[in-house]
């Protein structure tokens, strides 16, 4: 099904935090895969389904060490993990130097990302610039989603960015905003977007809520649930979901 890569440019603005809870709530299948060339985050801060604590060593790392000879589906399930609420999870690398030594991975990655069957895949890649060979991922993607906050640095970096995406797959924004002036950052961001003249597909947003965002770490429940982050993560999977093939349209 259909491959959408989630990034940012600069600052962090919570991308894994993001994909985290889209895949949580999102309304098909779908593999939250952690290409983040910097190194991943999740096998710390999620537990896995039985309740106990991710193997860190298992994911990208032993995938890349199998996949010399070619990538297939079969092989990313075999290193994927469950965690809290049966969410299939590729974890990332565990520190950034390994991303040297996988440099040729990205690319095979992306296709067989882009063709697992039956689950769509978000796919976390970080912060773009520091490594151009994520672009070899990028290009397989239906859809690229760009994380930034409504500060003045971070809506300035995105407009760099955009301005040096490489042309492909649709682009979509997300302003990670504060829910007091939700729609109103979202509308400038959306203007300073337009500006550009680069082609976007939407500008949504994502509640910055930090209590959702701790609760999102520990055992999830009925509070995260009812959390901001929760309620605002899933209008914008239906609106991702809808940006993406359906499996009814696939040829
Ligand atoms: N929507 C949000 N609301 C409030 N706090 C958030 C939100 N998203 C992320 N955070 C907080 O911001 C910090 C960074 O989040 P996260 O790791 O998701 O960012 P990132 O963009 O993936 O960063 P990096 O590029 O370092 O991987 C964390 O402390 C997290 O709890
Ligand atoms: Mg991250």
């Amino acid at each position: 099904m259909a491959l959408i890569v989630l990034a940012a440019d600069k600052g962090a603005p919570g991308v894994t935090t993001a994909a985290t809870a889209l895949g949580a709530v999102w309304p098909r299948p779908v593999l939250l895969a952690e290409c983040d060339p910097a190194g991943g985050d999740l096998a710390y801060r999620l537990p896995s389904a039985d309740g106990g604590v991710l193997n860190p060593t298992r994911g990208l790392l032993t995938l890349g060490a199998t996949a010399r000879r070619g990538l297939t589906v079969q092989q990313i399930h075999e290193h994927s993990q469950k965690i809290v609420g049966g969410l299939d999870v590729l974890t990332g690398l565990t520190h950034g130097e390994q991303a040297a030594g996988l440099t040729w991975l990205w690319g095979p990655l992306g296709r067989a990302l882009a063709s697992i069957p039956r689950a769509d895949v978000l796919a976390d890649c970080g912060r773009l610039g520091a490594h151009p060979e994520i672009n070899d991922l990028m290009t397989e993607a239906e859809l690229v989603v760009l994380f930034a906050r409504a500060s003045l640095d971070h809506v300035a970096h995105l407009r760099e960015r955009l301005g040096v995406l490489a042309k492909g797959p649709q682009i979509g924004v997300v302003v990670i905003a504060d829910p007091r002036q939700y729609r109103s950052s979202i509308d400038e961001v959306r203007r300073i977007v337009t500006a550009t003249g680069r082609e976007v597909a939407f500008v949504g947003g994502l509640a910055h809520d930090p209590k959702g965002a701790e609760l999102l770490r520990g055992q999830w429940g009925g509070r995260l649930d009812r959390s901001l982050l929760i309620r605002t993560a899933r209008e914008l999977a239906a609106r991702l979901a809808t940006h993406v093939r359906t499996p009814e349209r696939t040829p």
